[in-house]
């Protein structure tokens, strides 16, 4: 016998960008349960383009998107009419991609009679958290890092984001993918760097945090791909050397070594200025390696519970969703319901 009571089966759906994504997950008194979790990649569809083509991404969606839910379902060995929720996204994201699974959730919601409810995407990466870390102590400073965000929030709980800083240009992600593609690497870039800064003997000369004369609270990562470009630039032979070169593996260390590093430095005064217990990282960038090393050694040094997804639900997923989506209230009336490419926070 399982040692919770079983409260629901929630099918959560995702496609704000170029993933989409089906789970479902069983809200238990202990906690979310992945019961099973489905993504088509697009990956070799905007590789060539070296970035997320909307309209491509968009396409693809409306074929992926009735299979992967049945397929989402299938696995998690249950039909639909057991269903008690379906969450899905509602934005913040590219409006057509945004549309397929707002859509195809909406019709399925009609047809079974079955209680629905629209997702902030930020919201569903707070709550991936919640799988390994169903008891995490609040309040929790949340780094959310992907190839769209780079934002530090203050939560109360598991449904509520204040925002403390964020990026003035760039996001962490684009940082990874620019460089990527400079180095002619691949894409997406994050992966690759990370898996060819591992190979690294020795790291490049490293590279100069930004310094805001404002003296405002926030990161730069415009300028790490500029430096980047140049010491390609200088050396040319980087763009075509490949992923086994030592060079190109010392310089993928140091910009991750430097993406890492910056985007740790504000955690420790901003944990103590509002009396954080614990430390969230999640988005795509959280799949990082040395972030994941080095914010380990933060927070134990710093008191700080650290909660940070397995790397499947760091990456842009339908379980996140369906997490989220069984702590919020139902809508009563999802027929008029409509995505919003720039949702706002507790809109
Ligand atoms: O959350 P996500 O799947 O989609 C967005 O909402 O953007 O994040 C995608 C981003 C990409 O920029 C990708 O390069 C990055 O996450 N990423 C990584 C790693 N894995 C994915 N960045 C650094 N290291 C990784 N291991
Ligand atoms: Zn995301």
């Amino acid at each position: 016998m399982p040692s919770y009571t079983i409260r629901m089966l929630v099918l959560g759906l995702e496609s704000s960008c170029d993933d989409c994504s089906a789970a479902v997950v069983e809200e238990t008194a202990a906690g979310p349960v992945l019961k099973s979790l489905v993504r088509e990649s697009q990956d070799a569809i905007h590789g060539p383009f070296g970035g997320v083509v909307p309209e491509l991404a968009a396409r693809e969606h409306l074929l992926q998107v009735r299979a992967v839910m049945a397929e989402a379902v299938a696995q998690a060995g249950i039909g639909l009419k057991d269903l008690d929720r379906i969450a899905v996204t509602r934005g913040p994201g590219l409006v057509g991609s945004l549309l397929a699974t707002f859509s195809a959730s909406k019709a399925l919601a009609w047809q079974e009679g079955i209680p629905w409810v629209g997702v902030h995407h930020l919201l569903g990466h707070l709550n991936a958290a919640r799988f390994s870390a169903p008891d995490l102590p609040f309040p929790a400073l949340v780094l959310l890092v992907s190839g769209g965000h780079t934002h530090l929030y203050l939560a109360k709980d598991w449904t509520s984001l204040q925002l403390l800083q964020k990026t003035r240009d760039d996001a962490a992600g684009e940082a990874f993918d620019k460089a990527a593609r400079m180095l002619n690497l691949g894409y997406p870039g994050g992966p690759v760097v990370d898996a060819c800064a591992r190979t690294a003997n020795k790291a490049a000369d490293p590279f100069t945090p930004p310094k805001f004369r404002d003296g405002k609270a926030s990161w730069s990562f415009s300028g790490l791909k500029t430096a980047v470009k140049l010491r390609v630039e200088r050396n040319p032979r980087l763009a075509a050397a490949g992923a086994d070169d030592s060079d190109v593996q010392g310089l993928c260390r140091s910009l991750q070594e430097a993406i890492s590093t910056w985007l740790l430095k504000p955690v420790p005064a901003l944990a103590e200025e509002h009396g954080a217990r614990s430390l969230v990282i999640s988005g795509g960038v959280a799949c990082n390696s040395r972030l994941r090393a080095d914010a380990a050694v933060l927070a134990a040094r710093a008191g700080l519970t650290l909660a940070i997804p397995e790397p499947r639900l760091c990456t842009d997923n339908g379980a996140m969703i369906a997490a989220a989506g069984a702590l919020l209230e139902p809508d009563t009336e999802p027929w008029i319901q409509n995505a919003d490419a720039d949702l706002k926070l507790g809109a």
